[in-house]
């Protein structure tokens, strides 16, 4: 089963990017341990980064159109962006959205996701761990388990 992992903007400069709020993993340590930890679970899971909304969009109907799950990280536009939430909605297949920070902690604008609404579920505030948990449920949701 391939699963995507999706990155938005910023997200590659993890590690460099202030690691008191975000850790020091980096996005390279990132992937292989979406990769890992997916295949280990059973997943083929294709990790991807932009710091473009469009191509996030675009990301979204592809997963759409091949009726894949996804794990969204979407960065900043989570905040934002209708147009990614619009996406998101029409998807077919689960959806986590994951934050690696405790967003409920920080600024108020932070407080806000456009996507969570539109999201099978979300994981906030345990890190990159969030990716390898999500990827967790949601392989035992492929496989039909009871959630
Ligand atoms: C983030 C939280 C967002 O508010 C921020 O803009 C990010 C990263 C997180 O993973 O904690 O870029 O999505």
């Amino acid at each position: 089963q391939r699963v995507l992992v999706l990155n938005g903007p910023n997200l590659g400069r993890l590690g460099a990017r202030e690691p008191t709020v975000y850790g020091s993993t980096t996005y390279p340590e990132l992937v292989a341990l979406c990769v890992r930890g997916g295949a280990e679970l059973g997943l083929d899971v294709d990790v991807r980064q932009s710091d473009s909304e469009a191509e996030l969009i675009g990301w979204i109907h592809e997963a759409t159109d091949e009726d894949l799950p996804v794990v969204l990280n979407a960065g900043a536009l989570t905040h934002t962006s209708i147009a990614l939430r619009d996406a998101v909605a029409a998807r077919t297949a689960p959806l986590v959205e994951v934050h690696i920070s405790n967003v409920h902690a920080r600024e108020d604008f932070r407080h806000h996701s456009y996507l969570s609404a539109v999201a099978s579920g979300v994981i906030v505030g345990l890190g990159v761990e969030g990716y390898v948990l999500a990827l967790s449920w949601l392989s035992s949701t492929l496989a039909g388990e009871a959630t």
